[in-house]
C-alpha cells in the first residue's frame, strides 16, 4: 500500500476514475489512506459493484485504519469501452489487474485518453508474462509482456512516466496524457 501510494501521489482535490474496479475494495482502502476529491468506481458487473457493498467497505476501512473517509465515492455500472463520463474530467485513471480482461482494449484506452485531463495520469497494475506467454489464473485470458503493454499505451497516445516491479508476477506502470 505504501509503495503504491508513493507511486500514485494524487492530491486531496483530484478526481480518480477506476476502470474494471470489481467491488472497489482496494480503491476504497487507498482513498481512506490517501484522500482524493472524488473516486468514481466503474465496473459493468452489477453483482460485483454495488452501492451497499461499497458502503460496507467504507465502514470496514474507517474502522481498521481509524480514519474517516473524506473522499466522495460514486459508482457506475457501465462498459469501460463506452463511458458516459465527460471528456477531460479525470486527474487520475486507475486500472488494477483488469486490462487483460477487457475485450476491446483499444476502445477502452481511447475512452481513458478522452476522459483524462491534459497532464493527467494513468496508473496500471498488471500481472505480466515473463519469458513465455502466461494466462491469468482467474480468467484464463492471455497476459501481456511488459514491452507489449507499454507499446499499446504509447500507440494510444500516452507518454510513459514510470515503471516498477510490484512483486514476482505484477508490475506498476504510470503514463501521462
Ligand atoms: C480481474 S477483475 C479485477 C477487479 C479489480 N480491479 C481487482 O483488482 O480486484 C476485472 C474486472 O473487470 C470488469 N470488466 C471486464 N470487462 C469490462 C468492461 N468492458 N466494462 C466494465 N468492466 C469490465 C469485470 O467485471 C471484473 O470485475
Amino acid at each position: 500500500m505504501k509503495e503504491l501510494l508513493k507511486f500514485t501521489p494524487w492530491k486531496n482535490t483530484d478526481t480518480l476514475v477506476s476502470l474494471g474496479c470489481g467491488s472497489g475494495w482496494w480503491e476504497i482502502n487507498c482513498v481512506i489512506h490517501q484522500p482524493a476529491g472524488q473516486l468514481i468506481l466503474v465496473d459493468q458487473d452489477f453483482q460485483i459493484l454495488k452501492s451497499e457493498e461499497v458502503g460496507e467497505s467504507i465502514v470496514y476501512f474507517e474502522n481498521t485504519v481509524h480514519a474517516k473517509n473524506k473522499t466522495a465515492i460514486l459508482i457506475k455500472n457501465e462498459d469501460v469501452s463506452s463511458l458516459t463520463l465527460e471528456s477531460e474530467m479525470a486527474d487520475w485513471i486507475l486500472i488494477f489487474n483488469a486490462l487483460h480482461e477487457f475485450n476491446q482494449i483499444s476502445l477502452v484506452l481511447k475512452e481513458a485518453f478522452r476522459i483524462l485531463k491534459k497532464g493527467g495520469q494513468l496508473f496500471i497494475e498488471e500481472e505480466v508474462s515473463i519469458s513465455a506467454p502466461l494466462l491469468h489464473e482467474g480468467c484464463g485470458k492471455k497476459l501481456f509482456f511488459t514491452e507489449e503493454l507499454i507499446n499499446l499505451l504509447v500507440t494510444s497516445g500516452f507518454e510513459m512516466v514510470d515503471k516498477k516491479q510490484k512483486d514476482a508476477k505484477a508490475i506498476y506502470l504510470l503514463f501521462k496524457k
